[in-house]
């Protein structure tokens, strides 16, 4: 006998990562909907799925647009609980769409409902909103802090996890802390094969900028090292030159950019992933820096 399909939302799909993983579930799933207020995002995950996001702002999205399904994906905006920010939390305006989802959840009752965002989530008023509606609405539900570098993948990126289901049978994990999860992942878990032999030129840190600020950089000398691994990607790594993602040693005592293309081979995106051509590196950075790891988020998949 056939799985039955699941019908899925994604919201907040950016360039698509849940799409990239359904295959790691053990029952068929089809994206209904994606939602995304960025025109770019929206153009990079139409370019590789063919299904068009809706462009709308999810901080007012009523019930009468959102179709029923019986699962949710969310990964909403991070920085109202990131440790590098203000930690406004639910105060900071774009905690908005997460609230008004969260008041929406009850209405539509998704037998499973998966979230991500930052370690800084954790114990904020966001998680006791999220708890809270879960309790309230009857779901069992766990989180998971992961890193795909718990995968043996090169690069740190934790995150937590939330697992919500109505259904008795879903597989909820409990922390991993430090303990090596039971999954395998086909990527390699050398840095230097996440490399592109040709760097753009425009990766490359201009001189003057690179002796102000080298000193205060993550840099990875050697790629090929046995423990050569990179920090976490954000979205301003192009714009910002504290703490947004690891810079490479070239041969030459130069310092260049991971390359967006070599940041989304990390997260586990596969080859045939495209950006569209109209959309210029700063554009492509700030969208891979936003994205999830799709390393952990199959691992999830797969214990559902
Ligand atoms: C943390 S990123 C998630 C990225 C995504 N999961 C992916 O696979 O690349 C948050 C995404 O939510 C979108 N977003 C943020 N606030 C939004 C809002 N109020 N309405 C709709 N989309 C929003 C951003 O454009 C961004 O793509």
């Amino acid at each position: 006998m056939t799985a039955e399909e699941i019908v899925a939302l994604e919201f907040f799909s950016g360039i698509g990562a849940f799409s990239h993983c359904l295959d790691y579930c053990r029952f068929p799933v089809r994206v209904e909907a994606a939602f995304d207020q960025s025109e770019h995002a929206n153009s990079t995950y139409e370019l590789n799925f063919g299904l068009k996001p809706i462009a709308r702002n999810l901080d007012s999205i009523r019930s009468e647009s959102i179709p029923p399904a019986k699962m949710w994906w969310l990964s909403p905006p991070c920085t109202p609980y990131s440790r590098r920010g203000r930690q406004l939390d639910t105060d900071d305006p774009r905690s908005a769409a997460f609230l008004n989802l969260m008041s929406l959840l009850p209405h539509f009752l998704p037998d499973i409902v998966l979230l991500e965002n930052v370690a800084g989530f954790a114990d904020s008023r966001g998680e006791a909103l999220l708890y809270n509606t879960f309790e309230k609405s009857g779901y069992r539900f766990g989180r998971v802090s992961l890193c795909p570098s718990l995968f043996g993948i090169p690069a740190l990126r934790p995150r937590l996890f939330y697992i919500a289901t109505l259904r008795g049978d879903v597989n909820i994990p409990e922390e991993l802390g430090l303990a090596k999860p039971q999954f395998e992942s086909s990527l390699s878990h050398r840095l230097a094969d996440y490399l592109d032999l040709e760097a753009q030129a425009e990766t490359y840190l201009p001189k003057p900028l690179q002796d102000r600020y080298e000193r205060s950089l993550d840099i990875v000398e050697d790629a090929a090292g046995g423990d050569a691994r990179a920090i976490c990607f954000t979205s301003g790594y192009a714009r910002t030159m504290k703490a947004g993602g690891s810079f490479l040693r070239m041969e030459d005592g130069t310092l260049r950019r991971f390359s967006p293309k070599e940041i989304v081979r990390l997260l586990g995106f596969p080859e045939s992933f495209r950006f569209p051509l109209h959309l210029d590196l700063k554009a492509q950075w700030r969208l891979a820096g936003n994205s999830v790891d799709l390393t952990c988020l199959r691992y999830l998949l797969s214990r559902l």
